[in-house]
């Protein structure tokens, strides 16, 4: 076993793909992400430096994971981001970076990110953006800020990059909510340059609020949309975890994430780091491994690869929602990152 050998669990699983949540924090509080009050944010000190993260990154890309998506919190309101972005731009085996973001400070940003990403040699990076209204109103309901205005500037700025194109912007789909979204994201979806995605509600909310029932399933949502216009499904890429159709009519495109009613576990791909510096295997792991310790003691190359093997080997076999007895981690969405 070298440090280059391929990252694989203990299900046959090989890890290509990164989650790096740069920051605890957020400028918004989602209703199923955080509470009103915010969160006990991690200390400083607790948080893992840009040199620190490019170093996990360069041993996890020598392992083979070659995609890394950055996520928060909000990954926008780290101080200098950018930069960031262009030293992981630089690892040698990243190939492609993107950013989860909820679109507030893009207006603002999206021309640095796209600099340093092209500037760290990545060439470009790609941006899904979380927007779950297009009504100002139920947007500050949602998010619990009055920003649909900014986050649309922002997507604007965003869409002036042709190197940043497709555009992806993201809906949490809650039953009794957006429902009413359905028009309005159709439209958007087939006459601009943003291809929307819908994704069920998970349970990793703040306030533990989730039930089963207010999970609007990507089949109901593809009957709503069907019934507007008529929807053909695409070939879905081995590990994607989205389901995308074109409209039949040629015009656009539109895709679900439905983790909770068509669970795709079995071809899963994916670990996270958090922003304190533990990986996790799942979104709904119930211990991680901290790897901020032994980086911070001075661990080489190969003890880190070594860890994260051990780690990953683990790595759950599926989620158990719904199933009795499952339980939601303590971390919430926002602390795990998306
Ligand atoms: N269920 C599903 N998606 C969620 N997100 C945040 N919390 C949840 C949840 N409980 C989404 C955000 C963003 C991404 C990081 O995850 O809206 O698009
Ligand atoms: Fe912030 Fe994203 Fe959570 Fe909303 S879902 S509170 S934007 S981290």
């Amino acid at each position: 076993m070298t440090v280059s050998d391929p990252l694989v669990d203990g299900h046959g699983r090989q890890i290509t793909d990164l989650r790096v949540s740069v920051t605890d924090r957020c400028n918004f509080r989602c209703q199923y992400c955080m509470p009103a009050a915010g969160l006990p944010w991690l200390e400083r000190a607790e948080v893992l430096s840009f040199e620190e993260v490019t170093r996990l990154v360069s041993v996890l890309a020598g392992m083979g994971v070659h995609d890394v998506r950055l996520t928060g919190g909000e990954p926008l309101v780290r101080r200098d981001f950018p930069r960031l972005v262009a030293m992981l731009a630089a690892v040698e085996g990243v190939r492609d970076l993107a950013i989860t973001t909820n679109g507030f400070l893009l207006e603002r940003d999206a021309g640095a990110l796209i600099e340093a990403a092209a500037k760290g040699g990545v060439g470009r990076v790609r941006f899904n953006v979380s927007v779950d209204s297009l009504q100002r109103e139920r947007f500050h309901e949602l998010t619990r800020r009055d920003a649909l205005d900014q986050v649309l500037r922002g997507l604007d700025a965003l869409a002036e990059f042709p190197q940043a194109h497709p555009i992806k912007i993201n809906a949490v789909a809650l039953r009794g909510f957006s429902e009413a979204e359905v028009p309005a994201f159709v439209e958007l979806a087939r006459n601009s340059v943003f291809e929307v995605r819908f994704i069920e509600f998970m349970p990793l909310d703040a306030d533990r609020a989730w039930t089963s029932e207010q999970v609007l399933t990507g089949a109901e949502l593809h009957a709503l949309i069907d019934a507007l216009h008529p929807l053909e499904p695409l070939v879905r890429e081995p590990s994607a975890t989205a389901r995308v159709y074109r409209f039949a009519d040629g015009q656009g495109r539109i895709g679900f994430i439905n983790p909770v009613s068509e669970p795709f576990c079995s071809d899963c791909n994916r670990i996270r780091l958090t922003a304190d510096g533990r990986l996790r295997t799942c979104l709904f792991s119930l211990n991680e491994t901290d790897l901020r310790t032994p980086l911070r003691a001075g661990a080489d190359d190969s003890e880190l690869a070594l860890l994260i093997r051990q780690a990953v080997w683990r790595k759950e076999l599926k989620h158990h929602i719904g199933e009795a007895g499952f339980i939601q981690p303590d971390r919430t969405m926002s602390a795990i990152g998306g």
